[in-house]
């Protein structure tokens, strides 16, 4: 697991945020242990900033993924960031309330489920 915020880590790296200065990077590890990594990419108009676990899951869902079993967050604060409530809501798209949420806390880390994050919201079960 440690491997998991060292990948988030070092996609943080790529972080474009020159109006918070606050950089994100994720990584999400797929059910076959394929990882994906993001990072947060800001833009002038604000709104259409990307977040980083958007664009992890993004990436892994355009190479065929759609089944993961963990996700890890770093932010240059290391301060334990969780994923905001929409990466939430567009993690719970594609994954179970088991998901483990890895913050990268620097010396330590912080993990959660994705149930404990969010739980009892809208998914595909509520529309069949
Ligand atoms: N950010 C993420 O990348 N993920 C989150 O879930 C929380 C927020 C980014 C968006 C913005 O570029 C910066 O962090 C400050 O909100
Ligand atoms: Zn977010």
């Amino acid at each position: 697991m440690d491997d998991l915020i060292e990948a988030a880590r070092e996609a943080r790296e790529a972080s474009y945020a020159p109006y918070s200065e606050y950089e994100v990077g994720a990584a999400l590890r797929t059910a076959d242990g394929t990882v994906f990594t993001g990072c947060n990419i800001e833009n002038a108009n604000y709104s259409n900033s990307l977040h980083a676990e958007e664009v992890a899951l993004a990436e892994a869902v355009r190479e065929g993924h759609r089944s993961f079993d963990a996700v890890a967050v770093s932010t240059s604060e290391l301060d334990g960031q969780t994923p905001c409530g929409m990466c939430r809501q567009s993690l719970t798209e594609f994954c179970d309330d088991d998901l483990r949420v890895l913050c990268d806390e620097g010396e330590e880390r912080s993990e959660y489920t994705l149930g404990e994050l969010l739980p009892n919201t809208i998914s595909r079960d509520d529309l069949e």
